[in-house]
Parts: C-alpha cells; sequence; structure tokens
C-alpha cells in the first residue's frame, strides 16, 4: 500500500510539476515569437491581460492548455522567425503564410514531432533548409514556395517524413539534385519543386511512388530522359517539366498508362520522336503543351475527340501537315468547344 500511495503521489506530483510548466512554456514562446518580429501591429490582443488561447491566431488543446495550431498567414507581420517557436511542442498546423517574414528557418522546428502543416510560402525567407525538419515525423503538407531559400533538399527528408502528402519548394533557389530518397515518400501525392536551379536526372526510384498526381519540376536544368518507371504512375494528373535538359521520345502507350492525365507540359526542352496517337486515349486532357521540342511526324489524327482540351501548343518542333492527312487532327479539335489557342 505504501509504495502503491508512493506511486500515486508520484504521479500526482508530476502532473501538476509537468502541466503549468508547459502551458507557461507555450506562452513565453509566444511572446519570444513577438518579440522577434520588427512589425508586429496585427497581435496587440498578445498579451498577458488574457489567456494566450485567445490570442489572434492562437488555438489551444484544452486540457492542459497546449497551442495546437498558429494561424497567421497575410497579417502583415513581419521580421524573423524565433526559435522559440520549436517549444510549442503540441503543435499541428503552423501557418505564416504571405507575411513578410525572413533570415533562416529555425532548426528547432524539428522538435515539433506533432506537426502536420507547415506553411511558410510566400514570405523572404532565405538560407537552407534544415535537415531538422526531418525530424517533424507528422508532418503531411509542407509549402514554402516562394521565398529564396537555397542549399541542397536534405535525403533526410525523405527518409523520415512517412506521412508526407505534400512538399512544394517552388520558386526558391534550391541547388544540387532530386534526392533519390523521396522515393520512400509512398504517400506522396504532389511534388513541385519547379523554378529552382536544380540539375542531374529524374531519380528512376521515384516511380514506385504510386499515389503520385502532380509532380512539377519545370524551369531548373534537369537533364536525361523521363524514366520509364515513372509511367508505372498510374493516379497521375499533372506533369510538367517544361523548361529543363531533358530529351528522348515518349511510349508509344503514354495515353493507356496514364487514364488521368488532366495536363502534360513537356516544353522548351529536347524530346524526340512521333507523337503516339494513345495521346487521344487520355479522355481528361485539358494542356498539351509541347511547344519548343523536335517531335516530328504528323499529329494524332483523333486528337481532340474526346473534348476536353483547352489549350494546345505544338509550335516550334519538326511536325508535319503538308498534306490532308496531316491536318486531320484539326477536324477532330471540333469537339473541343473550350479549346482557346493552338
Ligand atoms: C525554449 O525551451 C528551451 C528548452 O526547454 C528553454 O531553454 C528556452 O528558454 C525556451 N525558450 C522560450 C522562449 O521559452
Ligand atoms: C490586450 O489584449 C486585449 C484583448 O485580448 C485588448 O483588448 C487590449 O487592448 C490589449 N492591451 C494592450 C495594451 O494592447
Ligand atoms: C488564411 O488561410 C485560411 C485558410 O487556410 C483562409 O481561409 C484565409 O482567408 C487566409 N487569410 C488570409 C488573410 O490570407
Ligand atoms: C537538430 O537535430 C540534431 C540531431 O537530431 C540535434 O542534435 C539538434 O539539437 C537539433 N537542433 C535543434 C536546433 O533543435
Ligand atoms: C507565388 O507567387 C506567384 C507570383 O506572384 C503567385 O502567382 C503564386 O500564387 C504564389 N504561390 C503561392 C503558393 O502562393
Ligand atoms: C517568386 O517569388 C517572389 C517572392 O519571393 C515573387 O516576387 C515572384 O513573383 C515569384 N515568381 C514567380 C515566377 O512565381
Ligand atoms: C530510403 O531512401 C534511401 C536513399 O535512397 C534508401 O537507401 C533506403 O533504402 C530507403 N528506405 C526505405 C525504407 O525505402
Ligand atoms: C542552366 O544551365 C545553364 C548552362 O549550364 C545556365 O546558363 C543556366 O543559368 C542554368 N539555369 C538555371 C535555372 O540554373
Ligand atoms: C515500374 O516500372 C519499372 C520499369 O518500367 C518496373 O521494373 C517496375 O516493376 C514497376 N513497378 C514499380 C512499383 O516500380
Ligand atoms: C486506346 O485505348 C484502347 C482501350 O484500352 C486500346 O484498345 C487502344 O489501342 C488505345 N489506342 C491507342 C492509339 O493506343
Ligand atoms: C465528337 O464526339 C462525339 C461523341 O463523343 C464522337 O462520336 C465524334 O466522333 C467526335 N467527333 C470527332 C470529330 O472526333
Amino acid at each position: 500500500i505504501g509504495v502503491i500511495a508512493m506511486s500515486l503521489l508520484c504521479s500526482l506530483v508530476a502532473v501538476q510539476l509537468i502541466v503549468p510548466v508547459s502551458a507557461a512554456g507555450d506562452e513565453a514562446a509566444l511572446l519570444a515569437f513577438k518579440a522577434q518580429l520588427s512589425h508586429g501591429d496585427s497581435l496587440a490582443s498578445w498579451n498577458t491581460s488574457a489567456s494566450f488561447c485567445s490570442w489572434e491566431g492562437v488555438t489551444c488543446h484544452r486540457r492542459p492548455a497546449r497551442v495546437v495550431a498558429l494561424r497567421l498567414n497575410g497579417t502583415g507581420i513581419a521580421g524573423a522567425l524565433s526559435p522559440a517557436i520549436g517549444n510549442l511542442t503540441f503543435l499541428r498546423m503552423l501557418d505564416l503564410s504571405f507575411n513578410s517574414l525572413h533570415g533562416d528557418i529555425p532548426a528547432s522546428l524539428g522538435r515539433l514531432r506533432r506537426l502536420r502543416s507547415l506553411h511558410l510560402y510566400d514570405n523572404s525567407f532565405s538560407g537552407t533548409l534544415p535537415a531538422n525538419l526531418s525530424s517533424c515525423v507528422s508532418m503531411i503538407d509542407m509549402r514554402l514556395d516562394n521565398n529564396t531559400i537555397g542549399g541542397y533538399i536534405p535525403t533526410e527528408l525523405g527518409e523520415k517524413l512517412t506521412y508526407l502528402a505534400r512538399i512544394t519548394l517552388r520558386n526558391n533557389t534550391f541547388t544540387g539534385t532530386i534526392p533519390s530518397s523521396l522515393a520512400n515518400l509512398s504517400h506522396l501525392q504532389s511534388l513541385d519543386l519547379s523554378t529552382n536551379q536544380l540539375v542531374g536526372s529524374i531519380p528512376p526510384a521515384l516511380g514506385s511512388i504510386q499515389s503520385m498526381r502532380y509532380f512539377n519540376l519545370a524551369r531548373n536544368n534537369i537533364s536525361g530522359m523521363l524514366p520509364p518507371s515513372l509511367y508505372n504512375w498510374s493516379s497521375l494528373e499533372f506533369l510538367y517539366v517544361g523548361f529543363n535538359m531533358l530529351y528522348g521520345s515518349i511510349p508509344d502507350n503514354i495515353g493507356n498508362k496514364f487514364p488521368k492525365m488532366k495536363a502534360l507540359s513537356l516544353s522548351s526542352n529536347n524530346f524526340i520522336g512521333v507523337l503516339p496517337s494513345s495521346l487521344s486515349n487520355m479522355s481528361d486532357l485539358t494542356i498539351l503543351d509541347l511547344w519548343k521540342n523536335k517531335f516530328r511526324g504528323y499529329v494524332p489524327p483523333t486528337l481532340g475527340r474526346h473534348g476536353a482540351l483547352q489549350q494546345l501548343t505544338l509550335v516550334d518542333n519538326k511536325l508535319e501537315a503538308d498534306d490532308n492527312k496531316g491536318w486531320e487532327f484539326i477536324t477532330s479539335l471540333a469537339n473541343c468547344s473550350q479549346l482557346e489557342r493552338q
């Protein structure tokens, strides 16, 4: 009995000690975050006259009172992001998008093991992406578009962020190659690495990600061929690889490999060969952009038969249309009532 009473007493003491300390820690961390901002007029409600759970943009879990979401998107805050943010260890959602935050992304974010969504897009963050983010093992949605973050994409992200469904690094200054470790992200649906300075080829291992729906590598310096393994992505709806240095031909059965394709953009590369007639099997295809490549031969005569096409860009290739057969596809476009331009 003595032992049980003792351990009960201990756990009571532990609860009493841990809960208030952590909640007070959240308040201190939020105030440290605010103190680092050079412009935080929108955070006037962030003062100790009321519980931090009532502060603008803060959402708490009740008992213990801990911050689970911080949503300050588009509130005009400016300045650096305090490393103290890593003390909000119950945080699941951090949305600081559409602001004027600058400086490094703190490595202490790696302490947020419950974090599912990290939205830092449309700011002025610079520096590199800390490998510590790979410790955010609950991450599902990571969006860092429109900043000036550079350096390599950390290999560790692919090894540890098992639940990641979306990662967008669009319009930053990332260099180096696409890590093949990303192939481990078996729930990945959306990968946007466009408008960076990435080099090297597309890792063939990525073909094992069966959930891939949106893949965008446009405007980098990616070379080599599209690996044949990518044609395993039977759920793929958007493929944007324009403005790179890719080459090679397109397989005859592409239309049957990607039955859900909505947008296919290969513009400004060095693709060669004929346009497979299976392209006309993609019944949802709305954008087909092949501008500035070395495709030759006829345009598939039934290309527009499903009527979904809205944008078709074929110029700057070696396509032939010197006789009636070459122009047959125009007839099929009659079904494309929403076609905007050619
Ligand atoms: C954050 O947590 C660390 C370690 O627990 C502590 O030393 C530091 O003072 C905390 N920072 C703030 C601003 O609360
Ligand atoms: C503190 O926050 C409350 C709202 O929570 C606000 O009414 C009050 O004006 C704030 N005080 C200061 C000094 O900003
Ligand atoms: C912030 O994001 C939410 C959804 O995540 C959106 O509803 C809201 O309009 C956004 N606010 C601003 C000011 O952009
Ligand atoms: C980053 O991760 C390493 C290794 O896990 C750890 O030792 C270090 O303390 C972390 N840095 C921060 C700032 O949390
Ligand atoms: C990035 O900036 C561009 C250009 O201003 C804008 O069109 C795009 O919507 C932005 N991306 C995000 C995710 O906000
Ligand atoms: C890239 O992001 C910057 C902000 O960092 C923005 O001003 C610019 O319009 C974006 N460019 C594109 C092409 O989205
Ligand atoms: C994860 O990726 C690394 C690097 O490509 C690889 O060595 C490792 O086997 C992968 N792990 C799993 C579980 O797929
Ligand atoms: C791609 O490489 C070429 C030549 O190597 C270079 O001139 C160009 O700036 C690079 N583009 C990007 C986006 O890195
Ligand atoms: C994907 O495609 C490659 C080559 O086309 C093939 O060897 C592999 O078995 C396919 N399946 C997976 C899950 O990668
Ligand atoms: C289009 O798909 C059908 C059914 O899967 C197939 O029989 C036909 O050969 C395909 N057409 C082309 C041109 O590949
Ligand atoms: C237009 O669509 C109809 C119905 O899907 C189809 O029967 C017809 O062959 C199509 N016309 C052309 C020119 O492809």
